[in-house]
């Protein structure tokens, strides 16, 4: 198949792009590159690799035309970078979505990286069909697109737990991810509202889902669907104590509040009744990112050669 992966130079996509290769599948990562081309590179063995640097903003019909299946991850991606960046927020995760949308075919597929970042701060069991109330400009952002489109017959919404794990295009800022970077270097987590919950998913079963559609479209056409496990809802402080058990370090518990008020859980049945599961434990991460953090030092890297 020929297959789009916007936002195939990030966190998730890279991963996508490298799994869809191996496939076989003829693939197009179309990606602005504002975190560096460094992530891409160990793709450049596969001759059915194609490389599109574009911002989403600028789409044309022919980027498009020839394409079976698009694969939407570009974005400004989280909580801090679209409060951050606001207006760009708007105009990449939402408008540019709308247009690239109408350019389209009716029978082109449109597979959408969601969030379960969107059910707010109900503290409930949230599934597919829970009101949404979402409390940043990023879950705001995300809905609108969302509800966009799965205007189109041909879409399917993937509303992704919190992803952690070692990718190519590494995230630190990633609620496990950060509290592993903390408790390796700092040597301690500060907690604020560590009552607060959550859900998470490994990045490799992340990846999984996105191809789990492929595999199962007629069942999943038209449909909205929570990617994660029910064994991986946490609360903030059960993730601490997680990290601490294999860190060694400590957990301080503050009397602020957090900037973040999400607080939820949610079911995940929905996609377990079609046959998808996670194979990653939230172990088997913090134990990959504490190897991954004895040496990685995201920031100063660039700084001090
Ligand atoms: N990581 C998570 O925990 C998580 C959870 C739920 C949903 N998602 C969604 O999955 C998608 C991918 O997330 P990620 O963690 O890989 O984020 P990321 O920030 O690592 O990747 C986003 C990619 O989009 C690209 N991009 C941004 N703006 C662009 C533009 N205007 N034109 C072209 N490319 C552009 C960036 O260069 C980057 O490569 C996002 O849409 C995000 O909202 C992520």
């Amino acid at each position: 198949m020929n297959i789009l992966v916007t936002g195939g130079a990030g966190y998730k996509g890279v991963l996508l792009s490298y799994e869809l290769l191996k496939l076989g599948h003829n693939v197009t990562i179309m990606d602005n590159f504002m975190y560096g081309y460094e992530p891409v590179l160990f793709l450049m063995q596969y001759p059915n690799l194609n490389i599109l640097k574009k911002d989403i903003r600028n789409v044309e019909e022919s980027d498009l035309s020839k394409q079976d299946v698009i694969y939407h991850l570009a974005g400004i991606s989280g909580y801090p970078a679209c409060e951050a960046n606001p207006h760009s927020a708007q105009l990449i995760n939402v408008e540019a979505t709308k247009r690239f949308c109408t350019m389209l075919g009716r029978e082109q597929i449109v597979i959408y990286a969601s969030t379960t970042s969107f059910y707010g701060k109900s503290g409930n069991l949230c599934t597919e069909d829970t009101p949404i109330e979402p409390v940043s400009l990023y879950g705001i952002t995300k809905y609108e697109a969302e509800k966009f489109i799965m205007l189109r017959e041909h879409s399917v919404a993937l509303r992704f737990a919190t992803v952690f794990g070692v990718s190519p295009k590494m995230r630190t800022d990633l609620l496990v991810n950060d509290f592993t970077y903390k408790a390796v270097n700092d040597r301690c987590i500060v907690l604020f509202e560590n009552t607060s919950k959550r859900t998470f998913i490994h990045i490799c079963d992340a990846v999984r889902a996105y191809l789990f559609v492929l595999d199962h479209y007629p069942s999943m056409k038209g449909n909205v669907f929570n990617v994660g496990d029910n064994s991986l809802n946490f609360t903030k402080q059960e993730i601490s104590e997680a990290i601490s058990k294999v860190t060694g370090c400590t957990i301080i518990d503050s009397s602020l509040d957090d900037f973040d008020v999400r607080n939820f859980e949610v079911s995940f049945d929905k996609i377990k009744s079609l046959g998808y599961g996670v194979e990653k434990t939230l172990d088997y991460g913090i134990q990959e990112m504490v190897r991954l953090y004895g040496f990685y030092k995201p920031f100063l890297a660039y700084r001090t050669i």
